[in-house]
């Protein structure tokens, strides 16, 4: 779904043999070991990892003393004859597993030591950072987190920076305008106008729309590519190890102009796994392998793609200030025809949190082909990302 522009090939076309699935595992592994490696070279930061393991029971004791009054026994919120205050539109219902299973602890610890201010939030939630131990308050998150009854939502902490390519195993509600340009070469970008949007407990669906805007022959081209619509599902996750692997099926009927280099021409489907690891010291490796198979290859040749994004997250304040996370994405593209070189890039970028809630990000990067670089410019590439499901868009800035 990303760079759908295509650059010269030769004739002849095949399909997937067992040896290029043999090939593509074999540099999925390579990816992986490389991954690692890398991730464990990356320095160490500050973890909200709290020595002890969480005690629900004391948990218990500091929320039927300091929080019951307004957030209510069963965690819905106290009834509104006993409490003063108006509520505001974001009051939580800690029954609700679909809005609390995406806010990772981090999230509510900021929230709790430093009262609703510090994400954007009403001034009526207090701030607890004097009165509660971080310990008292892991203890009380803990507690909190049995509101949920179904365990099977994929926790928030599992959420990953996004990386520019590389698609992560999450599913979001998130909204993410994102621009390609070219730096070298013939002026042109391509901007991706994406939506996505959760489902049940593990699914996410997605719409990708791309806009081109190329100079050819010293004249600007305009029009839309190939949309893209996916459905993704997490197959298993697991907070405890910090793994989350999704799968995802997605079709392209061809909208785009295909003659203006705009589009396939022709309907493709894309499937993918991804798979992400977090690490306890915030380092994590997101992988995504799968492959672009046009209906009718003849047309456009089939493809298979890896792309790796190692990244760390580092935030003052213990992760509860703004967030950077520097990341490198290695990226793999690959024509399914006899004789075709792997496209390399290498994308090194750096993410960062906008708004003080967090729910609008940024992300900027270069992306530079190093292997096969003929007729492959470097590209700028930039996001804007707004987590939609955190608040609306003005809301949380100060
Ligand atoms: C005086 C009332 C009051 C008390 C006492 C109170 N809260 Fe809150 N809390 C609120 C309100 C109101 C909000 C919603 C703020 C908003 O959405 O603007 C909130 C929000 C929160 C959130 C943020 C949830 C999210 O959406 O991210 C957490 C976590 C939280 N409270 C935990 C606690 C804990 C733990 C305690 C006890 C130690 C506590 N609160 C005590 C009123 C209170």
């Amino acid at each position: 779904m990303w760079n759908k522009v295509r650059f010269g090939w030769s004739r002849g076309v095949s399909r997937i043999t067992s040896r290029q699935v043999l090939l593509a595992s074999f540099a999925f592994v390579v990816c992986t070991v490389m991954g690692l490696s890398v991730s464990t070279l990356i320095l160490r930061s500050q973890t909200l990892k709290s020595p002890k393991p969480a005690d629900a029971k004391n948990g218990e004791r500091i929320y039927k003393t300091g929080c019951n009054a307004c957030h209510g026994e069963l965690g819905k919120g106290a009834p509104q004859t006993s409490t003063e205050f108006k509520r505001p539109s974001t009051f939580p219902d800690f029954t609700q597993c679909s809005a609390t299973t995406a806010e990772p602890n981090a999230a509510w610890k900021a929230v709790i030591v430093h009262g609703g201010p510090s994400r954007g939030f009403s001034t009526i939630m207090p701030a607890f950072g004097e009165l509660l131990s971080s310990q008292d308050i892991d203890d009380v998150i803990a507690y909190m987190r049995g509101f949920c009854p179904n365990p099977h939502w994929p926790r928030g902490e599992l959420n990953l920076p996004r990386a520019l390519v590389t698609e992560k195993a999450y599913p979001e509600d998130e909204f993410v305008v994102s621009t390609a340009a070219n730096v070298s070469g013939a002026p042109g970008f391509v901007t991706d106008y994406i939506h996505e949007q959760r489902f049940g407990v593990k699914n996410q669906l997605e719409v990708d729309l791309p806009v081109y805007n190329q100079d050819q022959n010293h004249q600007w081209q305009n029009g839309i590519g190939d949309i893209t619509f996916g459905v993704k599902r997490v197959m298993y996750s697991n907070l405890r190890t910090g793994s989350i692997l999704s799968l995802q099926g997605g079709i392209l009927p061809p909208t785009g102009d295909s003659k203006r280099g705009f589009g396939n021409g022709t309907t493709t489907f894309e499937p993918f796994v991804a798979f992400d690891q977090l690490f306890p010291s915030n380092t994590f490796v997101q992988f995504q392998m799968g492959a672009d198979l046009p209906r009718h290859p003849d047309i456009t040749p089939q493809s298979i793609f890896y792309r790796t994004a190692v990244g760390q997250t580092f935030a003052s304040d213990h992760l509860l200030g703004r967030m950077w996370s520097p990341m490198v994405e290695f990226l793999a593209n690959r024509n399914l025809m006899d004789g075709a070189k792997t496209d390399w890039d290498v994308l090194p970028e750096m993410q960062v949190t906008i708004s003080r809630r967090q729910h609008v990000r940024a992300d900027i990067g270069v992306r530079t082909p190093f292997t096969d670089t003929r007729g492959r410019a470097p590209q700028l590439v930039v996001y804007v990302l707004w987590d939609w499901a955190d608040g609306k868009l003005w809301k949380g800035w100060r």
